[in-house]
This record gives structure tokens, C-alpha cells and sequence, in this order.
């Protein structure tokens, strides 16, 4: 016995991509396909395509051989919110609000739920939809790992693995000619990106959105380590970290909190210490390259898992939830999923706690998070 009346799912991806979006597709095809026996609908380009009204009918033949593959086979588009927007494609040049149109758009394909994969912004934007009448069911996506109500979002082992391979590369070269090298690393306000692939890179210094950081802590880390014999330095800075006293450096797109360019921390970093050191300090900006490539299997598996759980919810009549995966506490092996009010889920980033046992590790392996003071009472062969 199911709640699925007419067997007739919908989906987009909304927001920016994130590696695994075309295992989720793929997942939710094949179980509402295969177990439920209904027909699966692909909004194009995530909300956007709720207003242009563009979408298609996806089969197993549509989702062969994707789960490899980066990116989203039905498109996404990052900051469309249907309560504002300007249909470009439609001739509109001012934004304005389309949801009862989306709403009545969707009622008339006749769908027993839209699955939507999203980040944060995307589950604010559905929790407001479902309270229109639109039935819904989420799934978190995204490279930052922000989301409340779940530990894990896919996307982000894959954009650790990326910047880890990148640190891997740059300290044979930061080592060979001397050098203080920054990378820049995506995350928006939350710091994991920075934090587990700082930890997992070997970087000496990691500077988060969570900590403010004092500038003179970082060139004191760096000096220290020269004079111990060690002439290089791994700088990780988090797009949304900030020193102490000082701002985010941002563009602002549009007037919600996920409607900010994040970028240039790095550059600031890199003057400030350029300025007042004699080493030869250089950036490196990952960017977009942390949302590219194939999924790591870990995302494979999270995509694939999601999928066909929320179509599990949207069968039960668990609409107006996101999916979550609870805990990890009986290992990656034994996760738990659970159902979390969409409304959570959209109420703003997860940062990263300061309990948090990855910052304790960074602490007690003497790890410059740029909190001022700490190096004063560290050994001098941290
Ligand atoms: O949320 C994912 C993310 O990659 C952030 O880490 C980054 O700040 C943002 O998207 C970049 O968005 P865009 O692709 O629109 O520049």
C-alpha cells in the first residue's frame, strides 16, 4: 500500500552542481520506475524550468551509464527563486513573483510529489512552494556540507578529494622553490571544505569562516616554521573566513543570504602576508574545480541511497521533508536516514560546531587556525 495516487514523479536540481546530482537521478528513476511502477518527470535547469515549464520523461535508457558522470543531465540553475524572479527567456526584464504560477503548473502535471535536490537555499525556497499545496520531498545536495538536519550532504567527499590531490601537488612545489602557497578553497560560510581537506592535505595552516583570524598568528606560524628548517608552508583559506575585526569579502547578487559570490579572502591573505614577510607568498584559487569530476564512490552511494529513499518518503506520504542522514556514528557502513522538516533543512547554513573533533585534532597537531595567542604556548617543534 502506497500514498503514490498517480504514480507520477517530478524532479529538478536546483542550485549550484555538486558530483553524485546524477546519482540521485539515476536512483530515483530506476526505484520509482522499477518498484513503484510510476512515470518520472525532469524539470530542466532546477526552478527555472518550473517556470519556463521545460522538462521531459525519463527512462532506465535515460539514466544508463550516468552514474560516472559530473554535473546534472537535467541542468541546474543557482539562485532561480520562483517568488522573485525575472523569466529572461519569457521577455521579462523586472523580477516578480511566480509561485502560484509554479504551483499551479505543477497540480496540472498531475504528480504525487516534486522531488527536489538541493542545497539550504533550494529547501527554503521548497519549504515555501509546499506550503502553497506543492508536494514535496528533498534531497541534500551540495559540495559545502551546510545543510541543517543532516551530517553529510553529497558532494562534498568528492570536492575534499579534489582540494586534497591539489594540496598533494602543491607541497611538492611550494617545498622545491621555498614558498608560502595559499589556496583558496570553496564553502560559502561553513568551513568544512576547508577543515577536512585542510586536515586530510596536511596544510599548516587552516583559516575557517567559524574562527576569526588574526593575521599576525598565521605570519608568526609561518616565520616559526622557517626558522625550524621547514621553508614552505600550506596556507588553506576557507572563501568565508574573516580576520578578527574584519569583514567576509563577498558580491551580492540578490537580497537572500545565499545570493553572495564568495571570493578574494585568499587574495587579501596573500597581500596582507606578502607585504610583511620576506617570503615568496602565492595563491592558488580551486573554485569551480571542486564542484567538477566524477563522484567519489562515497558519493555514488549517498546519491544512490538518498534517491531511492526519498522516493521511499514521497510513497509513504512523507511530503514537506527532506531526507537526512542522522548519523554516523556505526560508521559510514551504517547510516541512518531520516525525515527533517523542509523548513529546518532551509533555515540557514550548518557550520561547522567548534567541538567539532576535527577542530580538536587541528588544535592537538598544532595546526594554525589562526586563533590569536595559541602559538605562544606551543612547542617549538610543532
Ligand atoms: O554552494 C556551492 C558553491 O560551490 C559554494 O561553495 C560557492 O561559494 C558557490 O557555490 C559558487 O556559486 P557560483 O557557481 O554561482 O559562483
Amino acid at each position: 500500500m502506497t500514498n503514490l495516487q498517480k504514480r507520477r514523479i517530478a524532479m529538478l536540481t536546483s542550485g549550484g552542481d555538486a558530483p553524485g546530482l546524477n546519482a540521485v537521478i539515476r536512483a530515483v528513476t530506476k526505484a520509482a520506475i522499477g518498484a513503484y511502477g510510476c512515470t518520472v518527470l525532469g524539470i530542466e535547469d532546477g526552478y527555472e524550468g518550473c517556470i519556463t515549464r521545460g522538462y521531459r520523461e525519463l527512462t532506465f535508457d535515460d539514466v544508463r551509464g550516468i552514474l560516472p558522470r559530473g554535473g546534472t543531465i537535467l541542468g541546474a540553475s543557482n539562485r532561480c527563486n520562483p517568488f522573485w524572479f525575472a523569466n529572461r527567456a519569457g521577455g521579462e526584464t523586472e523580477p516578480r513573483d511566480h509561485s502560484t504560477d509554479v504551483q499551479k503548473w505543477l497540480h496540472d502535471l498531475e504528480i504525487d510529489a516534486l522531488i527536489v535536490i538541493g542545497g539550504d537555499g533550494s529547501m527554503a525556497v521548497a519549504s515555501e512552494l509546499h506550503l502553497l499545496g506543492v508536494p514535496i520531498v528533498g534531497v541534500p545536495k551540495t559540495i559545502d556540507n551546510d545543510i541543517r538536519g543532516t551530517q553529510v550532504t553529497f558532494g562534498f567527499d568528492t570536492a575534499v578529494t579534489t582540494v586534497v590531490d591539489a594540496l598533494d601537488k602543491l607541497h611538492t612545489t611550494a617545498e622545491s622553490h621555498h614558498r608560502v602557497m595559499i589556496v583558496e578553497v570553496m564553502g560559502r560560510t561553513a568551513g568544512w571544505i576547508a577543515l577536512y581537506a585542510g586536515l586530510a592535505g596536511g596544510a599548516d595552516v587552516i583559516l575557517l569562516p567559524e574562527i576569526p583570524f588574526d593575521l599576525d598568528e598565521v605570519r608568526r606560524k609561518i616565520e616559526r616554521r622557517a626558522a625550524e628548517g621547514r621553508s614552505f608552508t600550506i596556507v588553506v583559506v576557507a572563501e568565508g573566513a574573516k580576520p578578527i575585526g574584519g569583514t567576509e569579502i563577498y558580491e551580492t547578487i540578490g537580497s537572500q543570504p545565499y545570493e553572495r559570490r564568495y571570493g578574494g579572502m585568499g587574495q587579501w591573505v596573500l597581500e596582507q602576508l606578502g607585504s610583511r614577510m620576506e617570503q615568496e607568498v602565492r595563491l592558488v584559487v580551486l573554485g569551480h574545480l571542486q564542484r567538477g569530476g566524477s563522484p567519489s564512490s562515497r558519493d555514488r552511494l549517498l546519491g544512490t541511497m538518498f534517491g531511492a529513499a526519498a522516493v521511499r518518503m514521497v510513497a509513504n506520504g512523507q511530503t514537506g521533508q527532506m531526507v537526512a542522514m542522522e548519523s554516523e556514528a556505526g560508521g559510514p557502513d551504517r547510516p541512518s536516514f531520516v525525515a527533517v522538516p523542509l523548513a529546518v533543512a532551509g533555515a540557514g547554513a550548518r557550520l561547522v560546531p567548534l567541538n567539532h573533533p576535527a577542530i580538536a585534532a587541528a588544535q592537538d597537531l598544532h595546526i594554525c587556525l589562526g586563533e590569536p595567542g595559541r602559538l605562544k604556548t606551543e612547542p617549538a617543534t610543532a
